[in-house]
């Protein structure tokens, strides 16, 4: 009979880990309130929980003016547009990361150039973002991936000399510091997602974090069906100018869910911060794990999901082989996205999307050269997931300890690998 769960053996950890996303009564009565308030919408925007939501994500990120609407795909989309990018513009977005990032540019008409991540923490590489500046290029979205922040001082440096805008998509960093700043408070923008996977979630939802309040205020337009509204993103302004835009509004139940969900986010977090240390400390015993590097600058590390690296050949598996043994043994685990090149999606022969058929030069997808983004998007990357972080040093101990197992039975798990994927796929 074999050790591991995959191969029928008994499972490393019984006890589920605890769910996201957490909830007690202070939700119930939050959404109580809106609902017996009758002031279930977004209009007229911005309703009373949603101010209250920016401002206080705007205090909890620490500085910038916060518009919330439907999700964080749409705040990229209107961030660009809010800046005046569009038709044939080159926005530069990283390799490796949800395909939001390279679809919100073309629905915005611009065009996605995609280049290489750094090896060390999987964010876009400043180096190979500047090799792909040219005359066209208007704006930058740098992804903090996973657990890391993109280098964001040399990102902010490149964007002065280029004057380029800079849209962090900060998705995955509610809560995250570079050099003592907020995520999202670096660059013109911080795009955040409230998904429900997110760690700070309303089901659905997003935060656009603006720098100026002229910004703001044309975001607030764009998702407001282009009514005009006042600087920093509030009220209607009818003195000034209607824009075109689109219902991108949030609703008042969602926004009220935020608000609770940002009073619990500092000691979750905490949680979270405390024992990716105690992950960092017992993989890196594990032979073949490669912890990817967190830059000194990167101060707070509040983070979506823990990324690490193995060397298959070291640790003796490829990482698909290794995330559906985790899985089995109770450790939800994830080998993350496919790198962008991959997404069949955006290929101009198959989609009708009008960017990548008016652009065809830019997504010849077979000749892109990418190696830093594939090779961990098809060999090495591991996520865990978030909530083996809230179950306190065991929590930590079991995954690890089942790391370890499936490494020590790995030549039983390799003669198995090929059954397995067909069985899993
Ligand atoms: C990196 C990244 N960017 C953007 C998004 C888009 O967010 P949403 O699903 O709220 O549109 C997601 C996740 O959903 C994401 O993981």
């Amino acid at each position: 009979m074999s050790e591991l769960a995959i191969l029928g053996g008994s499972k490393s950890r019984t006890d589920p880990y605890p769910q996201w996303p957490v909830w007690d009564q202070r939700d119930i009565d939050a959404v109580t309130e809106v609902i017996k308030s009758g002031r279930w919408g977004g209009y007229p925007y911005p309703g009373p929980k949603t101010a209250e939501l920016a401002k206080k994500f705007a205090e909890m990120q620490g500085g910038g003016y916060a518009v919330p609407m439907a999700n964080g795909t749409v705040t990229m989309e209107v961030a660009l547009r809010a800046a005046g990018i569009g038709w044939g513009d080159e926005v530069i977005v990283p390799a490796y990361t949800f395909q939001a990032t390279a679809s919100a540019p073309m629905a915005a008409g611009a065009i996605p150039v995609i280049v290489d991540v750094d090896p060390n923490n999987y964010c876009l590489d400043p180096k190979a973002a500047e090799k792909a500046i040219t005359p066209k290029t208007k704006a930058i979205i740098p992804v903090h991936l996973g657990s890391n922040m993109a280098d964001m001082d040399a990102i902010m440096a490149l964007a002065e000399k280029h004057d380029l805008i800079v849209i962090e998509d900060c998705a995955h960093a509610h809560g995250a510091k570079w050099n003592g700043r907020g995520a999202g408070t670096i660059g013109h923008f911080g795009s955040f997602s409230l998904q429900s996977s997110k760690t700070l979630t309303t089901g659905e939802g997003g935060i656009l974090l603006c720098r100026t309040p002229e910004l703001a205020a044309k975001a607030a337009s764009i998702i407001d069906c282009g009514r005009p509204h006042a600087l920093g993103g509030g009220a209607e302004d009818y003195t000034q100018e209607f824009q075109v835009g689109g219902n991108f509004r949030l609703s008042e139940i969602a926004a009220a869910l935020a608000l609770v969900g940002i009073e619990r986010f500092p000691a979750q977090a905490k949680e979270r911060e405390a024992m990716a240390a105690y992950m960092d400390e017992s993989l890196s015993e594990v032979k073949g794990v490669r912890l990817l590097t967190r830059d000194e600058r990167h101060t707070t590390r509040s983070f979506y999901r823990y990324i690490f690296a193995i060397d298959p050949q070291e640790f003796g598996m490829e990482h698909d082989v290794l995330v559906g043994a985790l899985d089995a043994e109770g450790i939800e685990a994830w080998t993350g996205y496919e790198a962008m090149n991959n997404y069949t999606l955006f290929q101009p022969q198959k989609s009708k999307l009008a960017v990548p058929k008016a652009f065809p030069e830019y997504f010849d997808f077979e000749n892109m050269n990418l190696p830093e983004a594939q090779r961990a998007c098809e060999h090495e990357a591991v996520w865990l997931d978030e909530n083996i972080f809230r179950a306190g040093p065991k929590g930590v101990d079991d995954a690890v300890n089942a790391i370890k197992k499936i490494q020590k039975n790995s030549v039983e798990l390799n003669e198995a690998a090929e059954e397995l994927r067909k069985k899993y796929k």
